[in-house]
């Protein structure tokens, strides 16, 4: 099935003007919420990709007047086993990157747990479901994409209906992750990650690819067939998805985009 017609595609000419946008789409919708004295649900990504998108959410917040008071976020996904404490933990990216710098009560944030007995590990997965599910389910989730097609780590072989979960992670993505753990046998072999239900029950979704190395898998992402060997293709058939890409990474696409900025 070819759902060219149903994708929304931005392509920017560099990733601080990709990031720029993206900034802009969270930070509008805060403060729409908020103006209607409701919450706002962030699902939330970590990675080289989002960095210039929080660094903005920062800027908001300290010079523009932008809170995170009303804000709850849900990471996507965490390495198992990890320590909240270690410099590698998703939670140490996302305190460095965005919570430390603005105002959002810790209480609102989410992450799924590193740190659990494996017995454990079922009963809080399906508690991080609820607890969206609680809060009304996810208002708008970011997202970056992997070289495997992986979104969150739902790596290739996921299904379309799979929800919060321990995975076992890709080779690729395992030695893409060797610079920051400073050697393959310090990079975990495993993570608890959103399914791909989880990801795409959100009432917005935006998918932010930047630079080269991306261009390959995202031309397989938008235009290749739907097929778990290629998880982010799932999102073809989703309409509430915007790919918003840097030239770089939109630089393999074959068919035309909505709109180059
Ligand atoms: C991170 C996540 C992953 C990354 C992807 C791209 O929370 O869920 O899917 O978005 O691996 O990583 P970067 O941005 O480092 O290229």
């Amino acid at each position: 099935m070819n759902n060219q017609e149903e994708k929304f595609i931005k392509v920017y000419p560099n990733s601080e003007k990709a990031s720029l946008y993206v900034a802009g789409r969270i930070a509008s919708l805060i403060v729409k919420k908020s103006e209607l004295g409701q919450k706002t649900i962030l699902g939330l990504a970590t990675g080289a990709t989002p960095k210039l998108v929080y660094k903005e959410l920062i800027r908001l917040h300290q010079y523009e007047g932008l809170s995170f008071k009303t804000v709850v976020t849900f990471n996507l996904d965490e390495y198992y086993p990890m320590q909240a404490v270690d410099e590698q933990s998703y939670r140490s990216f996302m305190n460095v990157n965005l919570f430390n710098q603005v105002d959002m009560p810790s209480e609102n944030i989410h992450i799924p747990d590193g740190t659990l007995n494996l017995e454990a590990v079922q009963a809080h997965c399906a508690l991080y479901e609820k607890k969206i599910q609680d809060f009304g389910g996810l208002d708008l989730q970011l997202l970056g994409i992997g070289r495997t097609g992986h979104i969150g780590f739902n790596e290739p072989g996921s299904l379309v209906q799979s929800t919060t979960r321990l995975v076992h992670l890709n080779e690729l993505t395992i030695s893409d992750a060797i610079g920051d753990f400073g050697g393959r046998e310090h990079v975990p072999s495993q993570a608890i990650t959103m399914g791909i239900k989880t990801i795409t029950q959100a009432r917005e979704i935006i998918l932010l690819a930047l630079s080269q190395r991306k261009a390959e898998i995202v031309q397989k992402a938008l235009e290749g067939t739907v097929s778990a060997a290629v998880p982010a293709t799932y999102l073809q058939r989703f309409k509430q998805v915007e790919f918003v890409l840097d030239i770089e990474a939109a630089s393999q696409l074959k068919g035309d985009v909505d709109s180059r900025i």
